[in-house]
């Protein structure tokens, strides 16, 4: 059976099949399934993923920004303790398992891309914490009753990151906490940002050309 195959049938266990374990540096408290020089997922391109008929494997990477995001709500856990989180475009869940684990009352984990929704269910189970997953597309959705919402790695892509941010204002706009993990991509909002901090988060070569981006955490403000 190809790679493909299995992804198709059973995504759970594509994900076991081609990750390891892992701490991502700057937020050793949770664990991932993750992508890893040593399993064949890492040395795929995106054009042989697209013949097995796999989407990029986002989920299979702690990216910079959430990395960041992970870190601050773990070190500032007033932000999220006891109140309903979305971590929006959630890839591996890290961002919403570390809300948990910071004492949220709840997480919704959001993500259009299905193995991304098993990747959280995995590691949510990893780390011991309940996560909702859904794969709806809910940008521009009313709030849902969130207090907090949670963007990590999220502004790579001009028509995404333009509809998340209108979005994200609104939210802020009704009174929701809204912050944003991101490391200098290109579609990050110019103004109407707030920076909270920064951290070097170390990365891969392979995925990022550098061994250490400088990222933020911002805090989106109203209009
Ligand atoms: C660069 S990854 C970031 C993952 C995670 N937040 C992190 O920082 O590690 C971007 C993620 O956004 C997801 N995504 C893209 N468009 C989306 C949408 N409209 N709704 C929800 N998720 C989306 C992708 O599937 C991918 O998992």
């Amino acid at each position: 059976m190809t790679a493909g195959n299995v992804a198709a049938r059973d995504p759970a266990r594509f994900i076991r099949d081609n990750t390891l374990l892992h701490e991502p540096p700057l937020v050793p408290e949770v664990r991932l399934h993750l992508a890893s020089e040593i399993v064949p997922i890492w040395q795929m391109t995106e054009e042989e993923l697209e013949k097995t008929g796999l989407p990029p494997p986002f989920w299979a990477f702690a990216w910079a920004g959430g990395q960041a995001l992970s870190r601050y709500i773990l070190d500032n856990p007033g932000i999220v303790a006891g109140r309903r989180v979305l971590d929006f475009g959630s890839g591996s869940g890290m961002i919403g398992i570390a809300a948990m684990k910071a004492g949220a009352a709840s997480v919704l984990a959001a993500d259009i891309d299905r193995f991304a929704v098993s990747a959280i269910a995995l590691n949510a189970a990893v780390n011991e914490v309940a996560v909702a997953v859904t794969a709806e597309d809910i940008v521009g959705v009313e709030n849902r009753g969130w207090d907090v919402v949670l963007v990590g790695d999220m502004c790579y892509e001009r028509p995404l990151a333009e509809r998340v941010e209108a979005w994200l204002r609104r939210l802020a706009g009704e009174g929701v906490t809204v912050l944003i993990g991101d490391p200098g991509r290109t579609y990050l909002p110019k103004s109407g940002l707030e920076k909270l901090t920064s951290y070097a988060v170390m990365t891969t070569r392979e995925l990022e050309d550098t061994d250490v981006r400088n990222t933020s955490v911002w805090r989106v403000l109203p209009l």
